[in-house]
């Protein structure tokens, strides 16, 4: 999965229909498979497509904002009526960002699969295995719910960053290039409160 890929998901449009939708998920079976079925279904189709259903929901009465992208809405949520402005802020940011985590977590999509990215990261990390350990702490460190991101900035470098809630690093600044889900119902009907542990079998799945 390349950048620009990422890209497109921040600009994610509504359908014809002016119903914005879940990028599907093409969900991965057998005991290696990350996530596993029952929490992929859920996550998926529970919050990734709830967040979807309720965005639609909030739209629904202001259809001047259909043509939005989910990134518009985001940035521009601040000036939208008061009664909406803080749930599309939220969920259009929880479709963005689970979109991407979706994308990045597809069997085979993974970025840090990329010999040009796993390069980079030598250089700018000395090892995968610091790499991989600035960004679990990072994950450790973030109290209550939130992202970690592996961004990119507009003269290449790269940065891992935390987010909390479903906000989204500064795009004007940065391409995200991955992220992880450090919210409870992505990790608890598995590894129950061991994010650690959650942490530790994403990067097994991602490498
Ligand atoms: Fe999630």
């Amino acid at each position: 999965m390349d950048e620009k890929y990422i890209l497109s998901i921040t600009e994610q449009k509504a359908g014809r229909n002016g119903i914005f939708e879940a990028l599907p998920f093409p969900f991965s079976t057998g005991e290696a498979a990350f996530p596993d079925r029952e929490s992929a279904e859920l996550h998926h189709g529970g919050h990734y497509a709830g967040a979807a259903a309720a965005l639609n929901e909030r739209l629904s009465c202001y259809p001047a904002y259909a043509c939005c992208s989910l990134r518009a809405l985001v940035m521009g949520a601040d000036r939208m009526p008061a009664a909406i402005r803080r749930d599309v802020k939220n969920l259009a940011g929880s479709m963005i960002c689970h979109g991407i985590w979706f994308a990045a977590t597809a069997p085979g999509a993974s970025p840090l699969r990329n010999p040009e990215l796993m390069g980079e990261l030598l250089r700018g990390y000395g090892s995968m295995e610091k790499f991989r350990l600035i960004f679990t702490r990072c994950a450790e460190e973030l109290v209550g719910s939130g992202w970690v991101w592996l961004l990119r900035d507009r003269f290449g470098r790269l940065s891992i960053q935390p987010t909390h809630n479903n906000e989204l690093p500064n795009l004007a600044v940065y391409t995200p290039i991955l992220n992880l889900d450090c919210f409870e119902h992505a990790y608890y009907m598995r590894w129950k409160n061991r994010r650690d542990r959650y942490t530790a079998a994403w990067f097994r799945w991602m490498e």
